[in-house]
């Protein structure tokens, strides 16, 4: 049975320096559903994203997530929600002289009891477990090393690694695939797609290469300028709408190559 895993109703966000990031945003999504966001650079995907992960607060509007209004609710059922909640960062927040293996039990830290996070941070509790997430990003080998010595590529699998590691029912991506080739971008989604499958997790990422959100993803949102500018399902989002998506804000029309034409 299908369970909403969010839901937006008319919400605005307004950063603390007056710029309006998104517009009456009515958005739902279910649990087991995969959605990739698109849209040009400042349209607002990452603060949709950081919105619905709850560590940013709506300025107006209301919204659930897993049926609770986070912002309702007392710190302690807060902290648990958002135990359940998984984002790879844009820019993944991982101390520079952390190991590897440390960067991706981190991922844990919310559902483990304080000792053990604690530990985990000096001796590593569990070796097999980000060995295997490691492993099927092509990173294993990498378990002990320190992640200033990784490239910008491979510390962006680790952030992806880490929410693997989670196991969050709702897991949220983004830009995890910006620093990575073709091959591996490709391994990268289909990766966090099969994960949130299995599990029945619901999984949004926000993606700039269009190709790829229209190859993996079976709904895709547009994001135009703060607002949902479509919501629709891959096979109808046509290269026109593509290019009012991203041509508007420029008067440009983006190369259409890797767009399937329907
Ligand atoms: N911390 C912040 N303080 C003030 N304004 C911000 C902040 N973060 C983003 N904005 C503004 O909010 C709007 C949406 O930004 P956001 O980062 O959500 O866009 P984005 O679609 O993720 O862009 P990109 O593709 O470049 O990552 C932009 O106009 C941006 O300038
Ligand atoms: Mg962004």
């Amino acid at each position: 049975m299908k369970n909403i895993a969010f839901s937006f109703k008319n919400v605005s966000f307004t950063h603390s320096n007056g710029q309006e990031a998104l517009k009456n945003i009515n958005l739902s999504a279910s649990t087991g559903e995969s959605i990739a966001i698109i849209g040009s650079s400042g349209s607002g995907k990452t603060s949709l994203l950081q919105l619905i992960a709850t560590s940013l607060r709506p300025s107006t509007g209301s919204m659930a997530v897993f049926n609770v209004d986070p912002w309702a609710i007392s710190k302690g059922q807060l902290q648990r929600l958002r135990s359940q909640i998984g984002l790879v960062h844009q820019a993944a927040p991982i101390p520079p002289r952390q190991r590897v293996i440390t960067a991706v039990l981190a991922g844990r830290l919310g559902q483990w009891p304080f000792w053990k996070s604690l530990v985990s941070l000096i001796y590593p509790v569990d070796i097999s477990g980000p060995q295997l997430c490691l492993q099927k990003l092509e990173l294993a080998d990498r378990l002990f090393d320190r992640c200033d010595r990784l490239s910008g590529g491979q510390l962006q699998r680790v952030g992806v690694a880490r929410v693997l590691y989670q196991k969050p029912d709702l897991l949220l991506a983004d830009e995890p695939v910006s620093a990575l080739d073709p091959v591996l971008s490709d391994l990268t989604i289909q990766c966090l797609l099969a994960d949130a499958q299995t599990r029945n997790a619901c999984f949004v990422a926000s993606l700039h290469a269009v190709d790829i959100a229209l190859r993996w993803f079976p709904r895709i949102i547009g994001l135009r300028d703060g607002e949902v500018f479509f919501d629709l399902p891959a096979s109808e989002v046509s290269e026109s709408l593509l290019q009012q998506l991203y041509a508007a804000e420029r008067g440009v029309l983006p190369k259409q190559d890797n767009v399937k034409t329907l």
